[in-house]
């Protein structure tokens, strides 16, 4: 559902932008002036933790290194705040528009008052927003429509949206039915999810209520009939072989090695024989080389993910081998190597 921010809340978040792309430039120049330094992905430290050290001492007497890192500290810490006073500047018109969305049309939210988040997740402040994806009462929209929609499509190279309805071409089925997605938030890969297979009945876990709110009314703006749960992807507490997809779209990289490995054994547990699992999150490591590592992992750290580490290091086909699965691939997109896409089948009998 979309908004026109206020005037203050626009100008701000239109600046939040635009300093992050008026110095892209200066990623461009300092890069060049690394590679001038003669160090490279080959005299880089192997030691991923030693390489942050060495960058900075071949920058040293760089001024586009210094202010580059300036400006994405500055709109890492503060693109949040910017996008949660401009909901804050709009909440009047809003909060009406929202209650009668939630009331009204066939989505359903069940939220267990005793839930409790699992403990890799509790009192995190992802993407460094105060207070995480828990952060505000209405974070779904404030993420969903002020920082992904503006903020993150406008910074990112490539279309956002269009890659959720892409991963989906690389099932090898189109006649879903039921399908369970893990990490909802605000709906978006649900979106793609309904588009592309618009018979299947949809089913979304995710830890955040305010995160399910925004999907709520979503779904019920377009008439579609989610059941959206506040249940962790590891223990979503369906029965066995309940669903004939379960697929997620960037979860992984918030999650540590040991929640991934359960959520693949969930996935197994609630799939019916013959079922797929597509799980689609960030480049692994294995792929990059020891500066494209560096980058990730550096932007990682400074955009509070983390697991992104954990998650990129893991060997999902092996974590989903292990699980159970058969038919296990990999892969990114198109050839390229983001997003990154796992498939794997339930057999139809389970394996000795
Ligand atoms: C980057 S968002 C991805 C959102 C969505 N799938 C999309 O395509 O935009 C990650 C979401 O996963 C949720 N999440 C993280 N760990 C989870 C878990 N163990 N179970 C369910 N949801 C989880 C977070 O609360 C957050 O809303």
């Amino acid at each position: 559902m979309g908004a026109t921010l206020r005037q203050g809340g626009r100008a701000a978040m239109d600046f939040m932008v635009e300093i992050t792309t008026a110095s892209r430039p200066l990623g461009a120049r300092w890069a060049g002036e690394l590679a001038r330094s003669g160090l490279d992905a080959h005299s880089l430290p192997d030691d991923i933790d030693a390489r942050e050290g060495a960058v900075k001492q071949a920058l040293a007497g760089s001024e586009a290194f210094a202010v580059h890192n300036l400006v994405m500290e500055f709109a890492s810490v503060e693109h949040g705040r910017v996008a949660r006073d401009g909901f804050n500047e709009m909440a009047d018109v809003l909060l009406p528009r929202f209650a009668e969305l939630e009331a009204r049309g066939p989505a359903t939210l069940s939220c267990d008052p005793d839930f409790v988040v699992p403990d890799y997740y509790r009192g995190v402040w992802f993407h460094r927003t105060t207070g995480g994806w828990d952060g505000h009462p209405e974070m779904g929209f404030v993420h969903s429509e002020l920082i992904h929609k503006t903020y993150v499509a406008r910074n990112f190279g490539g279309d956002i949206f269009a890659q959720r309805r892409a991963v989906l071409g690389m099932l090898p089925r189109r006649d879903y039915a039921r399908i369970l997605e893990m990490g909802t938030s605000s709906g978006h890969f649900t979106v793609a999810l309904q588009e592309t297979f618009p018979t299947a009945r949809i089913t979304g876990v995710e830890l955040s209520v305010p995160m399910l709110k925004e999907a709520l009314r979503t779904a019920n703006a377009n008439g579609w009939a989610w059941d959206l749960y506040q249940r962790a992807a590891e223990a979503t507490g369906f029965a066995d072989a309940s669903f004939d997809l379960v697929a997620s779209y960037i979860i992984l990289h918030e999650m540590p090695a040991r929640a991934i490995r359960a959520a693949f054994a969930e996935a197994y547990r609630v799939l019916e024989p013959g079922g797929q699992m597509l799980m689609s999150d960030v480049t692994p490591y294995r792929m990059l080389d020891k500066m494209g590592e560096w980058r990730a992992d550096v932007q990682a750290k400074k955009g509070g993910e983390p697991y992104w580490r954990e998650a990129a290091t893991l060997d999902w086909s092996q974590a989903a081998r292990d699980a159970g699965f058969v038919d296990v691939a990999e892969g990114g997109l198109d050839g390229a190597l983001y997003p990154w896409v796992i498939t794997a089948t339930r057999p139809k009998a389970d394996q000795p």
